[in-house]
């Protein structure tokens, strides 16, 4: 029997706080006007000090699962797409489990920059379809605000804070995700890069001096590759599909630039008016744009069940990829999801486990326990 794996719940959350293009002209030698003639973004969301990318991972995820109307405990994997996890280890991807009190899941966090949720949609996708599992969370998650020179107006204009999240779950209709593709180039790693404070440059005096743990770029290069591989996806993941541009209703892109959304779209010839856009209030969100931007065009009536839609970003690494879906919409309600029960009860569990393993510590002392 075929298995498909459909998006039937969907989540977005996003930091209060408001920093406007003016509000970086005091800081940085730029204007509004600058700003939104080059990249289309007039203000963006930051976090606050209660906020980080695993809070907002499980903000979102609840929404999602709330949605779904999904236990957590029902969950089989989590993958959080993230490149400003709360640390190298332990994942993202385990806060968030911990956090959700999903105790069934598998958890990792997957790497690959702005494109990630196209990978991790996509990973979660043939988990499902091998069989493997039935259930799986996917999100998108970033505080690039954290990694951000703000002295830098290159690169500080664009960024923004944010998470998205999708929940998949298996079914013998046809439907869901139908097509992905994935690919990479690292002869551009140099163009989009975050230098330091790992393996290759540990964090040292100098390196946090000479600002070696800010995010570097060459825009003009990211902006020539970014329009050439967008269409290239977009063709790609629908021929995947066997289908062609024609009977797409929606294409959700990475929210980078408007400019380059439009020569990629012009290039497909596909509409504009069938293209969502929100980078105007959020700007680049990275990883999270492509499922903050679904759960808005949902919100805004413009994503059906039924409609075929178009998933494409593109991102350091260099990375780029698309999916095709076709769009499911909630299953029927089976049961509540009721959020705040959840948190409690997944901050009683983590909270027992914790206790469990300091009895268990105390018991054993240094020594291993027999086999
Ligand atoms: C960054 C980006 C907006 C710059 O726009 P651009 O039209 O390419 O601008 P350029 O880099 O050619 O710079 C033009 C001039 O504006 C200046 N400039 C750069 N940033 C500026 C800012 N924030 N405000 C005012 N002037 C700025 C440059 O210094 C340059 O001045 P010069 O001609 O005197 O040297 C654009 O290249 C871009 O969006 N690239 C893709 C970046 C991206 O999407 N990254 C994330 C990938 S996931």
């Amino acid at each position: 029997m075929s298995l498909y794996a459909h998006i039937t719940g969907w989540g977005m959350a996003v930091p209060e706080q408001i920093l406007t293009n003016d509000d970086l002209a005091r800081q940085v030698d730029t204007s509004d006007e600058w700003i939104q003639s080059r990249t289309g973004i007039r203000e963006r969301r930051i976090a606050n000090g209660d906020e980080s990318t695993a809070t907002l991972a499980v903000e979102a995820s609840l929404r999602a699962l709330q949605v779904a109307n999904l236990d957590p405990m029902d969950l089989d994997l989590i993958i959080v797409s993230t490149s400003s996890p709360e640390y190298i280890f332990p994942a993202t991807a385990c806060l968030v489990q911990d956090r959700l009190g999903a105790g069934n899941a598998g958890a990792f966090d997957l790497l690959a920059a702005c494109t990630g949720f196209i990978y991790a949609l996509n990973i979660g996708t043939q988990a499902i379809r091998s069989g493997a599992i039935r259930n799986a969370l996917i999100i998108g998650a970033e505080t690039l605000s954290r990694l951000v020179d703000w002295k830098d107006r290159n690169t500080c204009i664009l960024f923004g804070d944010g998470a998205g999240a999708f929940v998949l779950q298996a079914s013998p209709e046809r439907g869901g995700v139908i097509s992905a593709v994935m690919r990479s180039d690292g002869s551009g790693g140099d163009l989009l890069i975050l230098p330091g404070g790992c393996s290759r440059m540990p964090a040292t005096y100098e390196t946090v001096a000479s600002g070696k743990h800010y995010i570097q770029m060459n825009g003009r290069e990211v902006f020539r590759f970014a329009t050439r591989v967008m269409a290239q996806a977009t063709e790609e993941a629908v021929r995947k599909a066997e289908l062609t541009i024609k009977d797409v209703q929606l294409v959700i892109p990475h929210q980078a630039n408007q400019r380059i959304i439009e020569a990629a779209l012009r290039s497909l010839n596909f509409p504009m008016e069938q293209c969502v856009i929100n980078l105007d209030r959020y700007g680049n969100t990275s990883t999270a744009s492509i499922p903050i931007a679904t759960c808005e065009a949902i919100q805004q009536g413009r994503l059906k069940a039924g409609d075929t839609v178009v998933f494409v970003g593109f991102g350091a690494g260099l990375t780029w990829g698309a999916a095709v879906a076709v769009w499911s919409g909630p299953q029927p309600v089976v049961r509540r999801m009721l959020p705040l029960r959840l948190r409690l009860y997944a901050r009683l569990r983590s909270w027992i486990r914790r206790f469990l393993r300091r009895i268990d510590a105390m018991i054993w002392g240094r020594h291993n326990p027999p086999i």
